[in-house]
């Protein structure tokens, strides 16, 4: 297994020591490497440091203070709490890079079962390149985070991004070392047949 595999873990808190331009390029270059559907590369990635990630992160807690009053995801409310504590360590977080997908279906929309696959399929994709990031800032000695509690903030985001977001990834050296968490017992999850 690659060492990269075994040692990653989500990140949640993180030093505010800079990181250097050239190795979120590597992170990201790594990304585009995933493969993809039909080979689309439905990902655009939004690099946010500073007031702009600020600016972001304003839009998502207006969209986490909308989502009481006016639930776009009703049935997640249980998890709301979780969102905040999310937004709280992007606040923490030296760089938050914001993956938009520029063939994503709006989500309010039904759809039909061709558009599906379709939207599956280019997801699955983004998660492939978002996976990879993870691993090359292990390789970096970075720590990372994958985030889609911003879909409790869709509308804001989107609006703020210019584009449908798919995922966000919270990037920095990490302040933790947090132990592996527990995985489902692997013959619980594999089923062989011949
Ligand atoms: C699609 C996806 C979305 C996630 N969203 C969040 C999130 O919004 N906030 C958070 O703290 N962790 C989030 N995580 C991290 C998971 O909680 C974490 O991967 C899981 O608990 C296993 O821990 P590990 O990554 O350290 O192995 C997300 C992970 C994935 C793959």
């Amino acid at each position: 297994m690659l060492d990269a595999i075994a040692a990653r873990r989500s990140i949640r808190k993180f030093k505010n020591t800079p990181v250097p331009r050239h190795i979120i390029e590597e992170i990201i270059k790594a990304g585009a490497l995933a493969p993809s559907s039909k080979n689309r590369q439905p990902w655009h990635f939004v690099v946010t440091t500073g007031k702009a990630k600020e600016e972001a992160l304003a839009a998502m807690e207006q969209g986490l203070h909308r989502e009481a009053q006016q639930p776009f995801l009703p049935e997640s409310a249980q998890y709301i709490a979780g969102a905040w504590n999310t937004l709280a360590i992007m606040r923490q977080a030296p760089i938050i890079i914001f993956v938009v997908n520029p063939l994503g279906l709006d989500l309010l929309t039904p759809q039909n079962a061709e558009n599906r696959v379709f939207e599956i399929c280019n997801t699955q994709s983004i998660g492939a390149a978002v996976e990879n990031m993870s691993l090359a800032a292990v390789e970096a000695g970075l720590g990372s985070l994958w985030i889609c509690d911003t879909y409790f903030a869709q509308q804001e985001l989107c609006t703020w991004l210019v584009g449908e977001l798919a995922a966000a990834f919270a990037l920095g050296y990490a302040d933790e070392e947090p132990a592996p968490r527990p995985r489902k017992n692997f013959d619980d999850i594999v089923e062989w047949r011949s």
